[in-house]
């Protein structure tokens, strides 16, 4: 097995994110700056303005990942950058800087999917065993992944309208709570109590496929009936009514999936896997239903978007010697 430094860039959304990682496991730097400040005032990610700040930051994000590393452009084996999915214009600044690093240093170019980079953030924590099954959860994604073996990606479920981190993201925005929601409706959710009983669909259904708009849409009727009616509604009971209904369907597919699957391993993967209700459903899950399967669920500045993971990812690539072209292009729509 060859040895790699690789250094990966992420910036899909509204992060701009450099990181150095050693042979796809180790980490020598992940540098992350975060635009929410820029974002919060429109109630959500404006592309105009994140591909903006991603021009603004990245040579300086890139270079202060180098310099945490103790590193120069001279001792990396590999750019990676993350190809799609995501924004159009904010995954071009990645792209065009990893193709001028590669090109001006002479260094091969990986083109790395983002939702395999949340799936291999979980790499950095523990050696990955195969066959292994991954639940993917964030602001654009909700879907279990079979992986049979290192980098072949089978999608067995998915959500057939929002994904979980969006729902999270509109509830807070209808309680007003600061962009993103999803971090402080976790919050809530552990002061309140469980006193509505929201839908949980698709629960029932053969398959491991997801919905979540109907419960958001009967979240946000709640709220806007008792405000009509000038009833008290309790916010912290609105966070935990709807976390206990996003957290029981997520777990009740995932464990359902595990089962059916001959998996050795469980991976949580994406920035809603930092919600503390599903890690601790999850974690009582698998001790209680599953043996022998073991479950990895990431530190949280692991979580969210991170280049680290980006890095782990592209270390099979690497090994496999899948480079791309200096024409490569951002894939804002890119699939597993
Ligand atoms: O993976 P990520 O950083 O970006 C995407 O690729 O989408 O995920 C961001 C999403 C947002 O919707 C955010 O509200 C959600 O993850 N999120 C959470 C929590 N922390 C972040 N959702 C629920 N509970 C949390 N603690
Ligand atoms: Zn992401």
């Amino acid at each position: 097995e060859k040895t790699g430094l690789i250094l990966a860039i992420e910036s899909s959304c509204d992060e701009t994110s450099a990181a150095v990682i050693k042979n796809g496991d180790t980490i020598l730097s992940n540098i992350v700056a975060s635009q929410i400040k820029s974002h919060m005032r429109f109630g959500g990610v404006v592309p105009e303005v994140a591909s903006r700040h991603h021009v603004e930051q990245i040579t300086q994000i890139v270079e202060a990942s180098l310099e945490k590393a103790r590193v120069t452009m001279e001792d990396i084996d590999a750019v990676a950058v993350t190809e799609g999915p995501g924004l159009v214009g904010s995954l071009l600044i990645g792209v065009s800087a990893a193709k001028a690093l590669a090109f001006a240093n002479s260094k091969p170019l990986i083109a790395t999917n983002h939702i395999a980079g949340h799936i291999y953030a979980n790499q950095l924590v523990q050696p990955l065993q195969f066959p292994l099954l991954a639940l993917v959860v964030s602001g654009g994604h909700t879907e279990l992944v079979y992986m049979p073996e290192d980098g072949v990606f089978e999608t067995i479920g998915e959500t057939r309208d929002d994904a979980a981190g969006e729902a999270y993201d509109k509830i807070g925005r209808v309680l007003g709570l600061p962009y993103p929601g999803g971090k402080v409706l976790d919050e809530m959710a552990h002061e309140g109590k469980e006193t509505l009983n929201f839908p949980r669909a698709m629960l029932q259904e053969d398959n491991y496929d997801f919905s979540f708009s109907g419960l958001k849409s009967a979240v946000i009727n709640t709220i806007h009936n008792a405000r009509q009616k000038g009833d008290d509604i309790d916010p912290y009971d609105i966070a935990a009514s709807f976390q206990a209904a996003v957290v029981e369907v997520l777990v009740a597919k995932t464990i359902r999936a595990a089962k059916e699957k001959p998996i050795k391993q469980l991976l949580l993967a994406g920035g809603v896997a930092a919600n503390k209700g599903l890690r601790e459903a999850l974690r009582n899950a698998v001790a209680k239903e599953l043996d022998e399967v073991e479950l990895i669920i990431p530190p949280l500045s692991l979580c969210g978007d991170n280049a680290a993971m980006i890095g782990a990812a592209a270390y099979s690539q690497y090994q496999n010697q899948d480079f791309a072209q200096l024409s490569l292009n951002a894939r804002p729509g890119l699939l597993l």
